[in-house]
């Protein structure tokens, strides 16, 4: 079949600065999808679009087009408004586990389509699977009857939908085309909106453990999606939050479940608990049922007894034992004093080394992996004792998980900072949202 247009063509136009058309935007997206457009030329076409950018109306487009490559779900026909959660991505960032279930305590259907780990960010489906039993993959009427039974569900996205975003996004990273703000919108949004929730709330992530680490650079992200989210029928807000240190005091995949039980116990760290509170407030205001307290439905096990039927829905047991690593080593503080920083991109690479997370997609995580904080940014420390606890099931990784510590520039920077620290500093601080961004 004769092509309407010809890649290289396009490439140019945007390697040269100029815009593309929603013809052209229609036809690269869809000849993607046919294998028509090869993975050379969408990689050199990711990489124009990451230095010369894209104006609203074409990433608007370009949404559109990765929705239409695929199928969209419909979520009309459940008794209870939809609303929905994505983080662009950080270090221990477990909060879909406890809010979830929370969100569905107070009143709402939450359909959460997850991902898996990348690099050095935890995936929330990798953290559910620790879970003996539990299964990621559901059927879209398997989805449809939780929603309606239990009223929450996690799973793995269906190779259905928007799957020029699957073909995309894979190769964005091993392109070093991850951090364009038209991709990221465009990637994120697409899954969203074709998944067909009626409410979205973002969390935009800043600091050094994100993909963006600019707070300018985030509120762009913040109200391009925004905007593409309201414009397509979606109610959608977004908050911007820290990740310059990890969120709570776990990173890996059983040891954040086990945190987000002590959150749905009524406990948990004070970051975690709030930002899980932020966003569940937001989603029932998107939703119209902001007269339901979240804090009261943790409190009052609620949402523990949503989260025990989540689970076991999906196969798995909510009283088994959470696997632990074979093997721990401490790192120690070096300095009496007030622990000033503990840098969220080099923890997630050590829990990453040690097997919390993939090189490769694909290829198995250990669920008893990763990192355990004994301080956070404004706690008071003492030489010799513990920071960190490293866990895997293969020592041989401690040494490299170490150097990710220790050496985070190469030339011998630390991941932590100890120092004479403000005195009225406390650790676990909750002031972890930035900003906030409507329609
Ligand atoms: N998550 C996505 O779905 N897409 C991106 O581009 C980045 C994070």
């Amino acid at each position: 079949m004769s092509e309407a247009f010809d890649a290289v063509d396009i490439i140019r136009t945007k390697r040269d600065g100029g815009s593309l058309a929603d013809d052209q935007i229609d036809w690269v997206i869809d000849a993607y999808t046919r294998d028509v457009v090869a993975d050379e030329q969408m990689a050199a076409l990711a990489m124009a679009i990451l230095l010369r950018g894209m104006d609203r109306r074409e990433i608007a487009r370009w949404t559109a087009a990765m929705i239409d490559s695929g199928e969209r779900m419909d979520f009309s026909s459940l008794p209870r408004p939809t609303a929905d959660k994505h983080s662009t991505g950080g270090v221990g960032d477990k909060i879909t586990l406890p809010l979830a279930p929370l969100v569905a305590a107070c009143g709402a259907a939450v359909p959460q389509l997850s991902g898996r780990g990348l690099g050095h960010t935890g995936g929330t489906l990798d953290k559910l699977e620790a879970i003996p039993g539990w299964r990621a993959s559901l059927s879209n009427d398997e989805m449809m009857r939780q929603l309606a039974d239990v009223g929450a569900v996690v799973c793995a996205a269906g190779s259905g939908l928007a799957p020029a975003d699957k073909k995309l996004y894979a190769l964005r990273d091993v392109t070093g085309t991850v951090e364009s703000i038209p991709l990221l919108a465009s990637s994120i949004m697409s899954k969203k909106i074709a998944e067909g929730t009626g409410a979205l709330v973002l969390d935009v992530k800043v600091g050094s453990g994100a993909f963006l680490k600019h707070p300018e650079h985030a509120r762009e992200l913040a109200e391009t999606m925004v905007a593409l989210g309201t414009d397509a029928g979606v109610r959608t807000v977004a908050l911007i939050t820290g990740m310059d240190t990890p969120l709570g005091r776990t990173a890996g995949n059983a040891l954040e479940v086990r945190e987000s039980l002590e959150v749905l116990a009524g406990g948990g760290p004070a970051d975690v608990v709030e930002l899980t509170l932020a966003l569940a407030r937001e989603m029932l205001a998107a939703t119209g049922l902001d007269d339901v307290d979240p804090a009261e439905r943790l409190a009052d096990g609620s949402a523990m007894d949503v989260w025990r039927r989540m689970v076991a829905a999906q196969g798995g047991d909510p009283d088994a034992d959470l696997p632990e690593a074979k093997e721990t080593s401490a790192v120690v503080a070096d300095a009496d004093g007030v622990l000033e920083r503990l840098d969220a991109l080099a923890v997630g690479v050590a829990a990453w080394r040690l097997g919390a997370g993939r090189a490769r997609q694909g290829e198995p995580v250990q669920a008893g992996a990763g990192v355990v904080l004994h301080a956070k940014p404004g706690d008071h420390v003492r030489a010799g004792q513990p920071l960190l606890t490293l866990h895997t099931d293969t020592p041989e990784r401690f040494d490299r998980a170490l150097s990710a510590l220790t050496d985070t520039d190469g030339e011998g920077s630390a991941a932590w900072v100890i120092g004479a620290g403000d005195p009225g500093d406390s650790g676990d601080r909750a002031d972890i949202v930035i900003d906030r961004v409507d329609a």
